[in-house]
Formats: structure tokens, C-alpha cells, sequence
């Protein structure tokens, strides 16, 4: 295909690298370089040589690209590819729950927009919200913005007390538990695996609650044949691709981000041909939010 050529060719030209979300369309995920969980990405974007990185996925992923590579020039696509559950929160939510809780530190799920980390203490992703969370000293916390893994958590850390603000994710609230129950009925041997920005009532449904990258992992590692997915679809291809002897089962059909959807190959090209549009931050905002993302890192280290 002619488009993929392209893109192949001036990546080399501009020395970029491609970097793709699991939700990615397949199209999207089979020119990456690399795909991965929000933390997978991350870690890849401190660390690639090259000069440029092309991001596909949402705005607040390419914030963190650049927040932790400043002198790279990140690319989104298409800068409307936000997220709704990021902006359940603002930074003035978060300066005035500081307030009311004197002392008690802020953690912020890294789906928020990078105004909301600077006035956070600590970041965390679906990978390492229990771990962070487990490891803050203090036993009183401030989980932002999203109430089901906030809740999912509460629920893994019991000695701690965490505040959780009322944030959801439209995509994940739209797997019910019905459904779990209905693809159980259909394929009774099948490992159930979830998000955790999924509903309660979904997560004790699931044998596992995971990141996607967590799911990436299981789906390699057990000996289950079949796995029902309770996340948004786009992790399915790259299940499949990996994994073609084993099936795997979207939970709901329906659980699809917008969002992701909106990069396309067409804009992907456009992006290396102009070097736009350029994800820039102002240095105070990178700095302060650069700060609650290593402390994530020191947390774990
Ligand atoms: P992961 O970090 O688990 O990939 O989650 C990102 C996300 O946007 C979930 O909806
Ligand atoms: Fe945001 Fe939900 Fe889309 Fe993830 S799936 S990017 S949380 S809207």
C-alpha cells in the first residue's frame, strides 16, 4: 500500500518513531514501532534516540512524551483525539481538595491533561496504581480523577483511607455486567480479564483486573485458550496477532474510544510530512508535572 511506503520512508528521513496505544486501529498498529500501556509508552518515549516521536493515541499520552522528552519533538496527529475521563478533573479541582485535606497527598491517574499533574504529588497508571498508592507513606490519600480504579484500590489497599473524585470513563462504563455474564454462558472455559476503569459490579465479575499491558502479558503467558476482554476493543487485534491459536471475546462489541479512532494513516503521514501538529507544554507546567511522574518512578524504584 502506497500511504505505508510513505510513512515508512519519511520516518526514516525525519528520524522519527512511531508510538502507538494498544487501542490503536490495526492499520495504526502495524506501522508502529512500538505498542504498549499508557507506562509501556512512557518508559519507550524517555528512552527511543530518535529526534521526532509520532504518537498515536490521546492528547494527555503525548503530554507525558513530552514532559518526559522535551527536547524531542512530539507529534499528534490530531489534537482533538483528547480524553473524556481526563476531563472530569481540573487543576482547580485539585488545588481545592489539597486544600480542604491539608497534607494529604495527591494522586493522579496519568489520564489527565498535564495542568492537572503539575498540581499533583504523585502520578500513577493502571499498571502501578495499587503499588504507588501501597507505598506512599502517608495512610491518608487523594485519588483523581477516575472513581473505579480509585475504588479498585480502596479495595486492594484497605489500610489506607483514599478520597476518590467522581470520574468515570464513557467507553468502560459501557460494559455491564450482563455482559460478563452472557459471554461466561458462551464460552464457560474463558479467563475473564478487565480494566479496572471498568464498573464494580464488572470487576468481581473478572479473574483478573489489568492494564492492557497486563492483558497483553496474560494472554501470552496462560495456558487458557480463551479469553473474554473487558476493555476497548481495539486491544483485540494485537491479542489475535500475537496469540492466533487462542480466541479472545470483546466483552462488549460496542466499547469503542473515539478518540483512539481518530488517528489515521492519512493524518499519520501528514504529521511527518509537516512535523505537525507539535504537542508543546509551558516549561513551568513540565516541570511540576514532570516532578509527580518521577515520583511515581522513585516510588517503584
Ligand atoms: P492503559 O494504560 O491500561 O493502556 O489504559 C489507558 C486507557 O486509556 C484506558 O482507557
Ligand atoms: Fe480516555 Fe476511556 Fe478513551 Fe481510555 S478509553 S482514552 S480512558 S476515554
Amino acid at each position: 500500500m502506497e500511504i505505508i511506503e510513505e510513512i515508512i520512508k519519511l520516518k526514516k528521513e525525519r528520524n522519527a518513531v512511531i508510538l502507538a496505544h494498544n487501542y490503536q486501529s490495526p492499520e495504526i498498529q502495524d506501522i508502529a514501532d512500538f505498542i504498549g500501556d499508557s507506562l509501556e509508552l512512557s518508559r519507550v518515549a524517555s528512552k527511543v534516540p530518535q529526534k521526532v516521536i509520532v504518537f498515536c493515541g490521546v492528547k494527555f499520552m503525548a503530554e507525558i512524551a513530552y514532559i518526559l522528552a522535551p527536547e524531542k519533538t512530539v507529534l499528534l496527529p490530531d489534537t482533538t483525539a483528547g480524553c473524556p475521563l481526563a476531563e472530569t478533573v481540573t487543576p482547580d479541582d485539585v488545588r481545592r481538595k489539597k486544600e480542604f485535606y491539608p497534607g494529604v497527598p495527591a494522586v493522579t491517574y496519568v489520564n489527565t491533561n498535564a495542568e492537572v499533574k503539575a498540581e499533583s504529588d504523585y502520578c500513577c497508571t493502571s499498571a502501578n496504581a495499587v503499588e504507588v498508592v501501597k507505598k506512599i507513606p502517608q495512610k491518608e490519600i487523594l485519588f483523581f480523577p477516575d472513581e473505579h480504579l480509585g475504588d479498585h484500590v480502596k479495595y486492594k489497599v484497605r489500610e489506607k483511607e483514599i478520597h476518590i473524585w467522581p470520574g468515570y470513563c464513557p467507553v468502560h462504563m459501557k460494559i455491564l455486567p450482563e455482559d460478563i455474564w452472557r459471554e461466561k454462558e458462551k464460552h464457560p472455559q474463558a479467563l475473564v480479564m478487565v480494566h479496572p476503569e471498568c464498573r464494580r459490579e464488572v470487576r468481581k465479575l473478572a479473574d483478573e483486573v489489568l492494564s492492557t499491558g497486563g492483558m497483553v502479558k496474560i494472554a501470552r503467558e496462560s495456558s487458557k485458550e480463551e479469553f473474554i476482554v473487558g476493555t476497548e476493543t481495539g486491544i483485540l487485534y494485537r491479542l489475535k496477532k500475537e496469540n492466533p491459536e487462542k480466541s479472545f471475546y470483546p466483552a462488549n462489541p460496542q466499547a469503542i474510544c473515539e478518540d483512539m479512532k481518530k488517528i489515521t494513516l492519512e493524518k499519520v503521514l501528514h504529521s511527518l510530512e509537516t512535523l505537525s501538529p507539535k504537542i508543546t507544554l509551558p516549561e513551568d507546567i513540565v516541570k511540576r508535572a514532570y516532578k509527580a511522574i518521577q515520583r511515581m518512578v522513585e516510588t517503584l524504584a
